[in-house]
C-alpha cells in the first residue's frame, strides 16, 4: 500500500471514533441544565455534522495530543468540539447570504434540506455547544487546561480568526486584495482552526511552551496549505469528487492565490509549505511521522 493510502486508512479510522463521539453528543436526550432539544433543530445540526466530512481537524487534535502522551475520551471530546465549530462554519459559509451553495459533502446544504432560519440556528447551536463540550467536567482534563482550550478555540473561531477571515473573504470579491491580503484572510478563515487543532493537542498533552508554539507553527503552515489546496481544487476538480460545487471562486470574482498565480505556482507553493511543516516536526523523530503524513495529505489531497 502506498504511504498516502496508509494515511487515508488511518484518517478514516480516527474519523470513526470522532463520529461515535459526535453521535453521542448530538443524541436527542437533553443534557443536565438543558430544557429540551427541539427535534427539527437537532435534525438540522445532525445533518450538518454527521454527513461524512474528512474529520481532518479532529485528526490533527488527536495526533498532536498523542505526540505528548495524551489521548482517550477527553481528547476525542475536544476534537469533536472543534469539528462542531468547523461544521457550523460550513453551514453558515453555504448560506445564500454567503457562498450560496446547494451541495456540501455530496448532500443538500442545511438551508436546502431544512430552511435558512434553521440553518442559521443550527450553526448557532453548534458553535455554542463546542464550548459546552470543552468546558464540561466530562472532558476529563484539568480545569486550567479546559479554560485554555476554550480561550484558544474562541480566539481561533471569532473576530480575529475564522469569522473575521470570512468577513475579509466576502470583502475580497469587491476589494481585490493583494497577495499579502489574501494570505492574511486565508490564515484567518481556514488557517486559524487548523492551527488551533494542532496547538490544542499540545495543550491537552500539557506540552512545554516551546512545543506548543512549535505545533501552532506547524498548524499554521498546513492551514495555509489546506486553503491553497482547496482553492486549487476549486479551480481544477469536479463537484463529483469534491461533494461540493467547484469553479465558484473565479465566478464570484474571489481573489485566491491559486487564481492569482496559477495552478503550477500553487503546486510549487504547496510543496514548499509541506517541507516547512515537516521540518518543524524534526525534534519528534519517528513519533512525528503521522503528522508529517497529514501535512503531505493536506497538500496532495484530491477531495
Ligand atoms: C472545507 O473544509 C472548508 C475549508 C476550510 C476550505 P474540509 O475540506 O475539511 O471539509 P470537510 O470537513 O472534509 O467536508
Ligand atoms: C470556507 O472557505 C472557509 C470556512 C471558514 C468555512 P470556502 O468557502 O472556500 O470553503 P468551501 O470551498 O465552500 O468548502
Ligand atoms: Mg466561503
Ligand atoms: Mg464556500
Ligand atoms: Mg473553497
Amino acid at each position: 500500500m502506498s504511504q498516502s493510502a496508509d494515511f487515508e486508512t488511518l484518517l478514516a479510522a480516527r474519523a470513526e471514533a470522532v463520529e461515535t463521539c459526535l453521535k453521542h453528543l448530538l443524541d436527542p436526550r437533553p443534557r443536565e441544565g438543558e430544557i429540551a432539544r427541539p427535534a427539527n433543530l437537532l435534525a438540522a445540526m445532525r445533518h450538518g455534522v454527521l454527513n461524512g466530512g474528512k474529520r481532518l481537524r479532529p485528526f490533527l487534535v488527536v495526533e498532536s495530543a498523542a505526540l505528548f502522551g495524551a489521548g482517550g475520551d477527553a481528547v476525542l471530546r475536544v476534537a469533536a468540539a472543534l469539528e462542531c465549530v468547523h461544521c457550523y462554519s460550513l453551514i453558515h459559509d453555504d448560506l445564500p447570504a454567503m457562498d450560496d451553495d446547494d451541495l456540501r459533502r455530496g448532500q443538500p446544504t442545511v438551508h436546502r434540506a431544512f430552511d435558512e432560519a434553521t440553518a442559521i440556528l443550527a450553526g448557532d447551536g453548534l458553535l455554542t455547544y463546542a464550548f459546552d463540550i470543552v468546558a464540561d467536567a466530562e472532558t476529563a482534563l484539568p480545569a486550567a487546561v479546559r479554560v485554555a482550550l476554550c480561550a484558544g478555540l474562541a480566539r481561533a473561531a471569532g473576530l480575529g480568526g475564522m469569522a473575521g477571515g470570512q468577513a475579509l473573504d466576502l470583502a475580497a470579491a469587491r476589494e481585490r486584495p493583494d497577495e499579502a491580503g489574501v494570505l492574511r484572510l486565508q490564515a484567518m478563515k481556514t488557517g486559524a482552526l487548523i492551527r488551533f487543532a494542532c496547538e490544542a493537542g499540545a495543550t491537552a498533552g500539557r506540552a512545554p511552551e516551546a512545543d506548543r508554539a512549535r505545533l501552532a507553527e506547524f498548524g499554521q503552515a498546513i492551514g495555509l496549505a489546506f486553503q491553497l489546496a482547496d482553492d486549487l481544487l476549486d479551480l481544477t476538480a469536479t463537484p463529483e469528487t469534491m461533494g461540493k460545487a467547484t469553479g465558484k471562486d473565479d465566478a464570484a470574482g474571489k481573489a485566491t492565490l491559486a487564481g492569482l498565480n496559477g495552478a503550477d505556482w500553487a503546486r510549487r507553493q504547496l510543496a514548499g509549505l509541506v517541507d516547512q511543516a515537516v521540518a518543524l516536526l524534526e525534534p519528534y523523530g519517528e513519533a512525528g511521522a503521522t503528522l508529517a503524513a497529514a501535512a503531505r495529505f493536506v497538500a496532495e489531497r484530491r477531495h
